[in-house]
């Protein structure tokens, strides 16, 4: 793995991967907001960064001129002696990796899992996940909030929506951080992919001779036009889930833990008034969005004064998008009732998180198990919190200490 060079100047040559960027987007994001506020790098390809909520929205929108065909923040490009399995993915992962017509009818395929009737069913299973996480260290009195607790929870939800075992949580959370989280190394992140590839594989050629009612079932039983759904299909879909889900939700559960352990009025507030926690949650995610996506740029042109070429990538930055000042009153404060509040951490427009339910519940649950039992918490003093960034940004170590 080569380590980057540092950043010269963040208009014209940014690294979403720089440790300064990582551990305080948000001050490079009001300085390119308003010096160029659609900021450029050449690094791992020539990329265009906006900052403003208006473009942000409007690049989601328009599917014509920026196309989901490489959604990934970090190129994923594999060398010629890796390419073969890989290959039964000519679609990527739809619906996320596709423009239309394919993105309507995968992302139809997937929305009922996520329904607001499905997530209600749900909820019941991640209450005991987080209550049983939980007792396993409250009589410490120390916790690593995000390893021991956040991140525990979202990968067995959706473990047990796809019908896979729960017991192998921490090897998919492996994988996912792989090909996330650590995508500038690329033997890590090709090691991720087959991890994850080989495991669904095996588990669809299971569930053809035994069916059962979870997700990947239901895709191998899924007819398109008179005849079955692709395989290359069931396996993207089934892969998206775990990607989309895992790291994602982790990420809000443990920005949420940590900014609740550092600012103690408002832990207070919400566990004294505990019916403010759906504007709470809402909040939570505008001032702390873990997920940027990207587009390809279909063809030359100039937007917003900036001159971008068919193959350039655009991250979709809704992060900072909802830090954006023209939009949102005193942006950098979270207001846990924050009234008006239009954020964009689900994406906006035909590719919006089709998983959003079921990451608000699994976000709600957590917060409201946590601060029943440990209503006081506070940064340990001798530990040390580290953030992930790129694409999915979130603590990843977050010790606290509580009473
Ligand atoms: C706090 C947690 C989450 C956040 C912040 C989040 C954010 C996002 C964003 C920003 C997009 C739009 C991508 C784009 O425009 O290219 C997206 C898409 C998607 N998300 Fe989530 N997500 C979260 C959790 C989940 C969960 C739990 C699932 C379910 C497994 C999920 C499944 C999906 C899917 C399937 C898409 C693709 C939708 C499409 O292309 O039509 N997400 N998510």
């Amino acid at each position: 793995m080569t380590q980057p060079t540092p950043v010269a100047a963040w208009e014209s040559d940014f690294d979403v991967l720089d440790p300064a960027y990582i551990a305080d987007p948000f001050t490079i994001w009001d300085m390119l907001r308003t010096s160029c506020p659609i900021a450029h790098t050449e690094r791992r390809g020539s990329t265009w960064l906006p900052t403003r909520y208006d473009d942000v929205t409007a690049i989601a929108h328009d599917i014509e001129r920026f196309s989901s065909l490489q959604v990934a923040v970090i190129p994923f490009q594999l060398r010629p002696a890796e390419e073969g399995r890989e290959r039964v993915l000519p679609y990527g992962l739809p619906p996320i990796s596709a423009d239309p017509p394919m993105h309507t009818w995968t992302r139809r395929l997937l929305l009922p899992w996520f329904s607001h009737r499905r997530v209600e069913g749900y909820e019941q299973m991640t209450r005991a996940l987080c209550a049983r996480m939980i007792d396993g260290f409250v009589t410490r009195g120390r916790a690593d909030a995000a390893a021991d607790y956040a991140q525990q929870i979202p990968v067995r939800v959706i473990a047990h929506i796809l019908g896979v075992s729960p017991e192998l949580a921490d090897t998919f959370t492996g994988w996912v951080r792989d090909v996330l989280e650590f995508a500038d190394d690329h033997e890590r992140r090709v090691e991720g992919m087959r991890g994850l590839f080989g495991y669904l594989n095996d588990q669809i050629a299971r569930r053809r001779h035994e069916p059962g009612d979870d997700l990947l079932s239901e895709l191998l039983r899924t007819e398109v036009g008179g005849a079955p759904l692709d395989e290359s299909l069931v396996l993207g879909q089934a892969l998206l889930v775990l990607i989309a889900g895992i790291d994602t939700t982790w990420s809000a559960i443990g920005s949420s833990l940590w900014h609740l352990a550092t600012h103690p009025e408002d832990c207070r507030r919400l566990v004294a008034e505990p019916a403010l926690m759906a504007l709470a949650v809402e909040e939570l995610l505008r001032a702390y969005s873990p997920v940027t996506m990207a587009r390809v740029v279909t063809g030359d042109m100039e937007y917003q004064g900036c001159p971008m070429k068919a193959g350039d990538k655009v991250l979709m930055n809704f992060p900072a998008a909802n830090r954006d000042p023209e939009v949102f009153e005193d942006p950098d404060t979270v207001v846990l009732d924050r009234a008006h509040n239009r954020h964009v951490a689900f994406g906006s427009g035909i590719h919006r998180c089709a998983g959003s339910n079921l990451a608000r519940m699994e976000l709600r649950v957590a917060l409201e198990e946590w601060l029943e039992r440990i209503p006081t918490f506070r940064l340990a003093p001798e530990g040390e919190v580290t953030w992930a960034g790129g694409q999915v940004r979130g603590p990843r170590q977050l010790p606290v200490t509580f009473p």
